[in-house]
């Protein structure tokens, strides 16, 4: 299903109420995870998210998240860590507890991505991940020629992707990641339903080749074919090319 809005902001409000409808849906074998990404595409759906709760506060008990990926070697709690930016997008203004997140940050050594990934069954699965979308199609950590078979793993990260960290946080060369974990494709497409937000012109080939291109490890994204409950939102300069 694509859902195309008129401005990132309507895109960003409609993501905050799916999240919200997620992460509270207790419905009969309605347990799991919200699976949640980071990045500059969802932090205004996570500000939402807290805005909304702030105004018109809802019970957050119930609620259980989890990481899609976050990068190794960071100093515990640097902010440009994917665990720490979740704590501050959206723990810390929902009120959630450290038990009610499962994040890569407290997995360690070379057993960390099966831990990981067993975690996350324990919990029930994924019940909504909701993903971001790369210029080159990456969802995760999962780059081009990924194997779309994987669980969660180790990667060697892009030095595109240290670079945009470096400027986004103004990190020194040495502090800059090189490698993280992630949730392979196999384990994306074993959540329940998938939501990825897309928003940009920079963003519209790609989207067009994930949406409407062959399936191809070459396109990451085009994996989401394969599952049976994705919902696309873009905004109309993401989808100009569908
Ligand atoms: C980060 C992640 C990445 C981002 C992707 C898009 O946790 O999973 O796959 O979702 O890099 O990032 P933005 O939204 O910044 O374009």
């Amino acid at each position: 299903m694509i859902h195309v809005y008129d401005t990132p902001r309507e895109l960003y409000d409609a993501a905050a109420w799916l999240w919200i409808q997620a992460a509270l849906d207790r419905r009969r074998g309605q347990g799991g995870l919200v699976g949640i990404a980071t990045g500059t595409t969802t932090a205004p759906i996570h500000e939402t998210v807290a805005r909304l709760y702030a105004v018109a506060p809802f019970d957050t008990r119930a609620i259980a998240i989890c990481a899609v990926d976050d990068y190794a070697g960071m100093e515990a709690g640097h902010i440009a860590s994917c665990s720490e930016r979740i704590r501050r997008q959206l723990m810390r203004p929902l009120g959630l507890a450290e038990e009610q997140a499962l994040l890569p940050d407290r997995f360690t050594g070379s057993d960390a991505p099966l831990q990981y990934e067993d975690a996350v069954a324990r919990r029930g699965g994924v019940r909504m991940q909701m993903l971001g979308l790369g210029e080159d199609g990456h969802i995760g950590f999962n780059y081009p020629g990924a194997s779309f078979g994987e669980g969660a793993h180790w990667v060697d990260l892009p030095q595109s992707t240290g670079d945009t960290l470096r400027r986004l946080y103004d990190l020194p060369a040495e502090k800059a990641p090189t490698h993280g974990l992630t949730l392979g494709i196999r384990s994306i497409l074993m959540s329940r339903r998938i939501v990825i937000a897309a928003t940009g012109a920079r963003k519209a080939a790609i989207v067009r080749d994930a949406v409407l291109g062959p399936v191809c490890e070459r396109v990451p994204a085009s994996a989401l074919q394969l599952h049976r409950d994705v919902a696309w939102l873009l905004d109309k300069e993401a989808a100009s090319l569908l």
